[in-house]
């Protein structure tokens, strides 16, 4: 149903669905939610939705994969999870440690590279071990890099960067002259994402409109995508979709065209 074509193809009053694939957002990043009414609407525990929103990873990163989405970051676990019950807690990271074992092979021969934000030092030692092997075995891959929110806060992560900033600074690894005319640049390198570009697109599903505390810093031109489908129902018809629309906007970073 979905055709891709080159910018000089498409027409822009179209309403076909074409992408126009020298557009395709570098960074994606999606709050995986609804997983827990998708089990309530079932009957079942919600730790079930999880599991059905674990199954639905594998066809996002494939697709981002295949169109040439360069990063993709899936928020998997904030610093406010915690607050959940504990059995759902241990489900979340249960269900982390058998998706790296079931799919870092596969991961691997796909190109992807695995990379988290957020302080996994706060996880089990298994989910710690997991995540590092996955890490260090996808190092060197070169296709999308699969970044994964895990603990993971904007405000703690902008805190962090302060705290590092100043740390740095007491260490004598900075000088007061470079804090006064610390640019965002600089900061950036104090964050989760140094080195990756802000993501063009934030796409949350299950109707809710809201940041939840994700990629604050950096989402300060990011479009967002909001949708009512839940997370362990979205496809890779929602993500095109979603593509398509971001396709269609302006996006001027606060300046006139
Ligand atoms: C939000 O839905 C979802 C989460 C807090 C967790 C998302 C985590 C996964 C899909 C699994 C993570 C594992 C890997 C392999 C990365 P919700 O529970 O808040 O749903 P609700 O709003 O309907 O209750």
């Amino acid at each position: 149903m979905w055709k891709f074509t080159t910018s000089k193809n498409l027409n822009p009053d179209s309403d076909e669905m074409i992408l126009d694939t020298e557009n395709i957002p570098k960074h994606i990043a999606i709050i995986m939610d609804g997983n827990g009414r998708w089990a309530k609407s079932r009957k079942l525990p919600r730790s079930m939705g999880h599991k059905a929103g674990v199954e639905v990873i594998n066809k996002i990163v494939k697709a981002s994969s295949d169109i040439g989405v360069k990063y993709l970051t899936l928020y998997a676990f904030s610093t406010e999870n915690w607050q959940r019950p504990k059995d759902e807690v241990s489900a979340l990271m249960r269900l982390l440690v058998e998706y790296m074992r079931k799919e870092l092979n596969n991961l691997n021969k796909n190109n992807v590279k695995i990379q988290t934000i957020g302080d996994i030092s706060k996880f089990p030692q298994i989910c710690i071990d997991v995540l590092e092997d996955s890490k260090l075995k996808t190092k060197d891959n070169t296709g999308l890099v699969l970044n994964l929110a895990l603990n993971y806060g904007g405000r703690a992560e902008i805190l962090g960067a302060f705290k590092n900033i100043f740390n740095d600074y007491e260490n004598g690894r900075l000088t007061k002259e470079y804090i006064a005319n610390l640019t965002e640049e600089n900061f950036n390198k104090y964050t989760y994402t140094a080195g990756i570009p802000d993501p063009d697109i934030i796409i949350r599903p299950s109707g809710e409109q809201r940041l939840s505390n994700f990629l604050l810093w950096q989402c300060a031109y990011s479009e967002f995508w909001y949708s009512d489908i839940l997370w362990p129902d979205f496809t890779v018809d929602h993500l095109y979709k979603a593509i398509f629309d971001y396709q269609k906007r302006d996006r001027r970073f606060g300046k006139v065209k």
